[in-house]
């Protein structure tokens, strides 16, 4: 790996400011000043040190977004903006959003350059669920949420699986899924004879948005909300 990028990863600075502080010869490399930006190093052999303190290189990185709408779920976009915008400096080269929100659905989004992890969040065999806070469009009648709760056709192949319905008023619930196809939520409200008109995704398996992070915003995960999800990894295997 390249020097530069190494710093970038280790979140010292875009790629230009670590290039100016290894030009003015802020990085050792095993003790000795290197002033060349593009020099490779080993990330796990090689000590490297940024004005005197050890630079530690993390393989995986987790954060917490808390998606605001307009943005998109991608990690380019030629037209819109998207939620890896929303990550300023800490932005690397291969973070991506785990799995798809909607331009105009807001909250939990991980971000991550974790595959496996990803894989096995989004899997649609391996079932985790994510929770959504719905409001709606018309009062909640019994007769929608036994059609959510029982699963329904929404014009695939197969109809749904069974989702969890909690009523928070009565135009407001969450809906619990297990499955990720396109606009599932919206799809299955709008069969159960139901519209949403705003969507704001709770938790993903383990991973729950805090709720004191703003719109917009993101955050590390902590030790144990990172733990907890790494479970997903080995979790029915
Ligand atoms: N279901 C939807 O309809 N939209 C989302 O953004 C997520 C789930």
């Amino acid at each position: 790996m390249r020097l530069d990028k190494f710093l970038c990863d280790c979140n010292l600075g875009t790629r230009s400011q670590v290039k100016k502080d290894i030009k003015a010869g802020c990085v050792t490399v095993n003790g000795v000043i290197v002033r060349t930006p593009e020099q490779h190093i080993h990330e796990k052999e090689d000590k490297i040190a940024y004005q005197g303190q050890y630079c530690t290189y993390e393989k995986y990185i987790y954060y917490m977004l808390h998606k605001p709408a307009g943005v998109v779920s991608a990690t380019e976009d030629r037209h819109e903006r998207t939620v890896l915008e929303l990550l300023g400096d800490d932005r690397r080269g291969d973070l991506f959003p785990v799995g798809r929100l909607d331009k105009d659905t807001e909250g939990l989004l991980l971000i991550t350059n974790d595959g496996v992890l990803a894989h096995e969040l989004l899997s649609p065999v391996k079932h985790v669920e994510k929770e959504y806070e719905c409001h709606l469009a018309k009062p909640v009648t019994e007769e929608q949420k036994l059609r959510l709760e029982q699963g329904l056709d929404i014009g695939d192949q197969i109809p749904t699986k069974p989702a969890a319905v909690r009523i928070l008023e009565d135009k407001k619930i969450t809906l619990t899924i297990t499955e990720g196809r396109f606009h599932q939520v919206k799809r299955m409200v709008h069969a159960a004879g139901n519209e949403v008109l705003y969507l704001k995704r709770l938790r993903m398996g383990s991973l729950r948005l805090d709720p004191r992070l703003p719109k917009g915003s993101y955050r590390r995960l902590t030790e144990e909300e990172q733990e907890d999800l790494l479970k997903e990894k080995t979790r029915n295997r």
